[in-house]
């Protein structure tokens, strides 16, 4: 039986943190046994909001180095850069022919980024998720792993893709989400989720000594002043992650003492700390020696995009020919012309 296909993307950031990880990235683990997958760090994305130019190639270089490192390979899934197969933007420019400007105009991540910099509402900003949707269509691909944030541009996707079939006739399957089991990680502050511009976060590769101030010094239940008062886990992100990291017994001791003051917070931080340093220590080795191996990144993504390109060109040639568009169509016109 032929596996189902499954494409993903992420935008180059630099390295990942644990929120990425446990929010997106363990499922694309997960699911190379069972499933082609093509995933993709998606350069195009990452102009929509303020970049540096001279800074992006090395972003991008450790964004490919990070997905190396968590496990992912050419021997079990294709790798590549969004740039590397243009046909990702040819078939941008046709679904955005297709999406009605109302329903962009009303994508949350549009909204909220329009917020953030409203000195820099630009076009591609909006068609984003038009973007997004070609990523995945253009590979025909079946399933999405998704973070619970790019639901709604799932749905949209769908709806593109169910508007272009019944229009031009049926071409593209439905692309159905597959949801990570932790929606949302927060961050050591404590407040909002974790992210790599807030600084609230542990990355994927942090050092040793960094990782154990972060911990040490992240923000609990703040209602508890003194170590002899009673902590509330259901409110504390240290708590949240012994749910990620520690085995059930651990995480049941660790609420029971916490509500009783049976332990202090930093107790419970280091208990943590030795789940989660042999757990990055992997991740961070391989992270390092590929930093000094940059010609392994390069040539598994390289070998991604030469995978990718026919799949691609495949998909747009299809459109283009189901839409009347093109000289091929042109110069069969003018043979039944003739
Ligand atoms: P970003 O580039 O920061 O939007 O992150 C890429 C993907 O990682 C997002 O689409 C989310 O699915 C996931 N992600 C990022 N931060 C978190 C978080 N704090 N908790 C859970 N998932 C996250
Ligand atoms: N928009 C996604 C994010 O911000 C990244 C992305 C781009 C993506 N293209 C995709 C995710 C295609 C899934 C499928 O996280």
């Amino acid at each position: 039986m032929t596996k189902k296909r499954v494409f993903s993307g992420i935008r180059p950031t630099g390295e990942f943190h644990l929120g990425n990880y446990f929010g997106a990235l363990r499922t694309w683990v997960d699911l190379v046994e069972n499933y082609e997958c093509i995933y993709s760090v998606v350069d195009y994305h990452a102009i929509t909001t303020p970049f540096d130019p001279k800074e992006m190639p090395l972003t991008i270089f450790n964004s490919m180095a990070s997905l190396l490192a968590i496990g992912l390979s050419p021997e079990n899934c294709s790798l590549m850069l969004q740039s590397d197969v243009p046909e990702h933007t040819e078939l941008a420019w046709v679904l955005s022919c297709i999406a009605p400007l109302g329903q962009m105009e009303r994508m949350t991540q549009f909204k909220e980024k329009s917020q953030q910099s409203p000195e820099n509402i630009n076009l591609g900003l909006l068609s984003y998720p038009a973007l997004m949707a070609s990523d995945i269509i253009v590979y025909r691909a079946q399933a999405v792993p998704v973070g619970d944030d790019q639901v709604q541009h799932l749905e949209l996707t769908r709806d593109l893709t169910r508007k272009f079939n019944n229009q031009y006739g049926e071409f593209f399957p439905d692309p159905e989400p597959i949801l990570s089991k932790t929606p949302r990680l927060m961050g050591l502050d404590g407040k909002s989720k974790m992210s790599k511009s807030l600084g609230n976060h542990i990355s994927l590769f942090e050092q040793p000594d960094v990782l154990q101030k972060k911990v040490l010094t992240a923000v609990t239940d703040e209602n508890r002043k003194r170590r002899s008062d009673p902590g509330n886990p259901d409110i504390c992100n240290i708590f949240a992650l012994h749910n990620i990291f520690s085995s059930a017994e651990e995480v049941e001791t660790v609420n029971r003492e916490c509500r009783t003051a049976g332990i202090g917070c930093v107790d419970c931080k280091k208990m943590l700390l030795t789940h989660v340093e042999p757990f990055i220590a992997p991740f961070r080795d391989r992270y390092t020696e590929l930093q000094n191996k940059p010609a392994e990144v390069h040539e598994a993504f390289q070998e991604g995009a030469k995978r990718c390109r026919p799949i691609a060109r495949e998909t747009v040639d299809g459109v283009k020919q189901r839409m009347g568009l093109g000289s091929h169509a042109v110069s069969q016109q003018s043979v039944t012309a003739s």
